[in-house]
């Protein structure tokens, strides 16, 4: 695991977008972004929309699949995963709308839903640049606690404190879906890099289970130790309970030329 931990939230959301930028020019204009919604990955969208609106990057020809979506919630629910998707990633960052994907969270197709975005996954050749947030209870996507380290995409129940974590999003507790279709842990883990973005107190535990604890289902978000290619970006609150901070800090002060990011 590549650990960052940055000075501010502004500059997780300037490290997070250099890393994504980095990989998808790599990759190249048909590069598959995988994205998650909520907090953590704002800033790093804003800073990838700038560097499009700059020049500096283009994902025209991008593909985007979203880590998830709530059940029985109308697509055009302004807290819809598809809703939020598109306000939030698909135009500032000049995606075209029919390579975008989220998963179909309507209640009537359930059963089928994982199935269905399983072979759009890998229709469209697999992930190549996961982007990430966690949940103070270590979920992934809404892999909740005790979720299978091999899951793929299906339907989940949400845990009251995720539901009570997304409520600032909804007028009330009550109007948080209790469902969700999400990527399993395993379908995140099939990506071929990617980065997790993490800020606030709220998230120290989680951040320093997932990184420094033992990999097991209660931290689903451990699985991510496994990962070939993963970057974990973090302000120093949500990296406060990290017990090798020192040593994460002082190998990226010390990093080579080659490993360099290049920041807006
Ligand atoms: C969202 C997702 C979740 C969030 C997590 C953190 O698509 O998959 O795992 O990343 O709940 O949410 P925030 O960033 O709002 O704290």
């Amino acid at each position: 695991m590549e650990i960052i931990i940055c000075s501010s939230e502004s500059q997780v959301g300037e490290v997070g977008a250099a890393k994504v930028a980095q990989i998808a020019r790599k990759v190249g204009p048909a590069v598959v972004l995988g994205v998650a919604t909520g907090g953590s990955p704002l800033a790093t969208y804003r800073v990838l929309a700038e560097r499009v609106r700059a020049g500096n990057l283009d994902l025209s020809q991008a593909s985007a699949f979203a880590l998830d979506e709530y059940v029985g919630l109308p697509i055009d629910h302004p807290q819809s995963y598809f809703d939020t998707i598109r306000r939030t990633v698909t135009e500032p960052l000049g995606l075209d709308p029919n390579r975008v994907h989220v998963p179909d969270g309507s209640l009537d197709r359930l059963e089928s839903a994982g199935d269905r975005y399983e072979d759009l996954i890998r229709q469209a050749g697999g992930v190549d640049i996961q982007i990430l947030g966690i949940g103070s209870n270590g979920h992934i996507g809404f892999n909740e606690p005790t979720s299978s380290l091999n899951s793929r995409t299906r339907h989940k129940t949400l845990t009251d404190g995720t539901r009570k974590d997304n409520a600032r999003f909804f007028s009330s507790l009550d109007e948080v879906p209790t469902g969700c279709v999400t990527q399993g842990l395993g379908t995140i883990m099939d990506a071929r890099h990617s980065v997790l973005v993490a800020t606030g107190e709220a998230k120290a535990r989680a951040i320093a289970a997932i990184v420094e604890g033992p990999i097991m289902a209660m931290w689903p978000g451990s699985i991510l130790q496994m990962h070939p290619d993963i970057t974990v970006v973090v302000d120093e609150p949500a990296a406060s309970k990290l017990i090798q901070a020192d040593y994460y800090k002082h190998v990226y002060a010390d990093r080579p030329d080659w490993q360099k990011l290049e920041l807006l």
